[in-house]
C-alpha cells in the first residue's frame, strides 16, 4: 500500500470490524445508486500495489494448474494477474457490485474472461473448496473470522497468502516484506490430532504401537508407545498432507508419510535397518 494511504487505512483498522465502511456516517453500510442496492462491507476498498500482487502470487508458487480465489477482490487485479501472467484459473469474490463491474471490465481488457469469474457475494458465504490458492487483503479481525473456514473448507496443501495482516496464533509458514507491505504465506495443514494404531519394526520383530499426535495448526507433537515404553517424537513436520517425524529416545525410527483422512501411510526407517511401509489408523472419528 502506498505510504500516503497507510495511515488512514491503519486508522480504519483500529476501529471495530463492524465500523469499516467507505461512508463514515453509516458504518458498515455503503449505498450503491444502481438498483437501490445496499451492501455491507467488512473492509474498505484499498487496492494492492502491482509489485505486491506479483510477490503474493510468487510466494504462493501459482502456476497454470492452480485455482486462485481472491476473497474481497476489489477491481480484480489479483485475479486478472493470476490468469494473465501465470495462466491460472481465478475467481474473485466481492460484495460491491461497482467493483465487480470494474473487475469484469479489467478482465476483458486483459483478454482473460475465459479463465476468470467474479462472484458478487460475501466472502463468508463463498464456496471455496476448489481453491488451491486463496489471496486476502482484508483486516486482522476479518482474517480471524474466516480462519476456521479456510482451515476446514480448503484441502490440505492449499496455500493462503495475505497482504499485510496475519492470522493471530496461526503462525505463517513464510513472511516477506515487499517495500512497505508485508506478505504472509500459510499452507493448510491436514488434520492429524488423535490416537493411531500401527505396527513398527523392532529388534525383536514387528510390534504393535500407538501413535498419539497433538496439533496446533501446523505444529504437531506426540509420542510413540511400544509396549510400556512411551517415546517422545522429535522433528515433527506437517506440511499440507505430508508428515514426518522421528523417535527422540529409545530405538531410533524415522517416519515419512501422507495423511489421508483417518490414515497415515508411508515408510518407516529403523536405525541401521531397512525402510518398510507402514499404515497408521486413527481411532474413532476426527476431532
Ligand atoms: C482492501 S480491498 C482488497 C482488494 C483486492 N483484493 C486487492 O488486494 O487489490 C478489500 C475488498 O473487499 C471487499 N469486501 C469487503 N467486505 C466484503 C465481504 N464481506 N465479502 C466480499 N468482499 C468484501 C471490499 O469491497 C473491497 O473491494
Amino acid at each position: 500500500m502506498p505510504k500516503r494511504m497507510l495511515v488512514p487505512y491503519l486508522a480504519l483498522c483500529l476501529l471495530p470490524a463492524t465500523a469499516h465502511a467507505e461512508g463514515a456516517r453509516k458504518p458498515q453500510v455503503t449505498r450503491v445508486a444502481q438498483g437501490q442496492e445496499t451492501v455491507q462491507k467488512d473492509v474498505p476498498f484499498v487496492p494492492t500495489r502491482e509489485e505486491t500482487v506479483t510477490r503474493m502470487l510468487g510466494i504462493a508458487g501459482v502456476t497454470k494448474d492452480d485455482v486462485v480465489y481472491d476473497l474481497g477482490s476489489g477491481d480484480g487485479r489479483i485475479v486478472v494477474m493470476a490468469a494473465q501472467k501465470l495462466g491460472a484459473r481465478a475467481v474473485g469474490v466481492e460484495i460491491d457490485p461497482v467493483r465487480i463491474q470494474e473487475a469484469n471490465t479489467n478482465a476483458k481488457a486483459a483478454g482473460v474472461t475465459n479463465r476468470v469469474e467474479f462472484r458478487q457475494q460475501s466472502l463468508f458465504d463463498a464456496d471455496i473448496k476448489d481453491a488451491t490458492v486463496v489471496t486476502l487483503y482484508l483486516l486482522p479481525s476479518v482474517n480471524l473470522k474466516i480462519r476456521n473456514k479456510l482451515l476446514t473448507e480448503l484441502k490440505p496443501g492449499a496455500r493462503i497468502v495475505s497482504h499485510d495482516f496475519d492470522m493471530g496464533e496461526w503462525r505463517p509458514d513464510r513472511k516477506e516484506n515487499v517495500g512497505d507491505d508485508k506478505v504472509y504465506l500459510w499452507i493448510v495443514p491436514a488434520s492429524v490430532q488423535g490416537t493411531y494404531r500401527l505396527s513398527v519394526p523392532t529388534a525383536q520383530g514387528e510390534a504393535p504401537a500407538t501413535l498419539t499426535l497433538k496439533q496446533e495448526f501446523q505444529d504437531v507433537s506426540g509420542t510413540l508407545q511400544i509396549g510400556n515404553r512411551r517415546l517422545p517424537l522429535a522433528e515433527v513436520v506437517l506440511q499440507g498432507d505430508a508428515l514426518s517425524f522421528r523417535t527422540a529416545e529409545g530405538p531410533e525410527m524415522h517416519f515419512r508419510g501422507r495423511v489421508e483422512g483417518t490414515r497415515i501411510h508411508g515408510n518407516v526407517m529403523p536405525a541401521g535397518g531397512q525402510s518398510r511401509a507402514f499404515t497408521a489408523q486413527r481411532e474413532g472419528t476426527s476431532p
